[in-house]
């Protein structure tokens, strides 16, 4: 057994674990209770499990926990703050920028951390292929192109 101990959504948080197998993702949900993360695919292809870890966006599903010692993790439910959504959330409504919900807050972490790459919104097929992660099977993409180019202005 080893114990973790990182960041989540600001809060120091220290666990034991018990597997050295055990996933980011499988932590985040079953263990922490933050179930914002989803499990699509389970093995990399969707990106609805997206996560920031020291600001860059991963896919929480081929993580290991165990790897993130002193990391700090964001998850959706960490994005707003004092009852105010973040930029890019907020954006998400605007733009109807969802239908189902479940790879929505794969989708607001993956922008935010192309935000944090240093990305412009200029170029709609750069935005695309940023994004190109993170599926959406309702066919939200165009509102979710024009969130994402309208934050990254
Ligand atoms: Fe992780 Fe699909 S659940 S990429």
């Amino acid at each position: 057994m080893s114990g973790l101990e990182f960041v989540v959504n600001g809060a120091a948080c220290g666990v034991a674990l018990e597997d050295p197998r055990v996933t980011l993702l499988d932590l985040l949900r079953d263990r922490l209770g933050l179930t914002g993360a989803k499990k699509g695919c389970d093995r990399g292809q969707c990106g609805a499990c997206t996560v920031l870890v020291n600001g860059a966006r991963v896919n929480a599903c081929l993580t290991l926990a165990v790897a993130l010692q002193g990391a700090e993790v964001t998850t959706v439910e960490g994005l707003s703050e004092g009852g105010n959504l973040h930029p890019m959330q907020q954006a998400f409504l605007d733009h109807d920028a969802l239908q189902c919900g479940f790879c929505t807050p794969g989708q607001i972490l993956s922008a935010i951390g192309l935000m944090n790459e240093g990305e412009s919104g200029d170029d709609v097929a750069r935005v695309r292929e940023g994004m190109s992660g993170n599926l959406c099977r309702c066919g939200a993409q165009p509102g979710i192109v024009a969130a994402v180019q309208e934050v990254l202005q």
